[in-house]
């Protein structure tokens, strides 16, 4: 049996990754409402990367016979006025998720559960790679993001981003 409070940490997780897909989403409603819609493309594959991430914890948790309970997504209610707030919120999120991600690791490791330690790992390799980019795109706002033709190579260089499913697999 799964410890109890492991079992509860990633079932409360499964909210917050499907949280953060309409946050993105939100970011990417946002940026397509200012006509750049490659930075709304990057959000919505960001979002779809966040369902991902749920749908992997989901499946874990009924993999492991645990019950999972779904509870009520918060709505996104950040009001952004420029084109770097999403930017800094995304960066700050990310952060917050990885504090999430690594409590949920301390907890298994607590518990010497050693499968789900395992399938964390995934996790925290991914959250690095997420506060790289989010704090990568950042960067490139403060470099670029005051001329016009350099945000319209930012914006085309984001419309290439494309979809890949998780390397993960269950
Ligand atoms: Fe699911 Fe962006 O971390």
């Amino acid at each position: 049996m799964m410890n109890e409070k492991v079992s509860a940490l990633l079932n409360d997780q499964i909210n917050k990754e499907l949280y953060s897909a309409y946050l993105y989403l939100d970011m990417a409603n946002f940026y397509a409402g200012q006509g750049l819609d490659g930075f709304a493309n990057w959000y919505e594959i960001q979002a779809r990367e966040e369902q991902d991430h749920a749908m992997l914890m989901y499946k874990y948790l009924h993999n492991n016979d645990q019950a999972v309970t779904l509870e009520a997504i918060a709505k996104p209610d950040k009001v952004y006025k420029t084109l770097m707030d999403p930017l800094k919120a995304a960066h700050a999120h990310e952060q917050y998720v990885t504090g999430l991600i690594n409590a949920i690791y301390d907890a298994a490791q607590e518990a010497r559960d050693h499968r789900t330690v395992q399938f964390l790992d995934w996790f925290i390799k991914e959250q690095g790679e997420e506060e790289a980019n989010s704090s990568g795109l950042i960067r490139k706002m403060e470099l670029f993001g005051d001329d016009a033709k350099a945000l319209y190579m930012l914006n085309s260089e984001l419309a290439g981003r494309v979809y890949s499913a998780p390397s993960l697999k269950l």
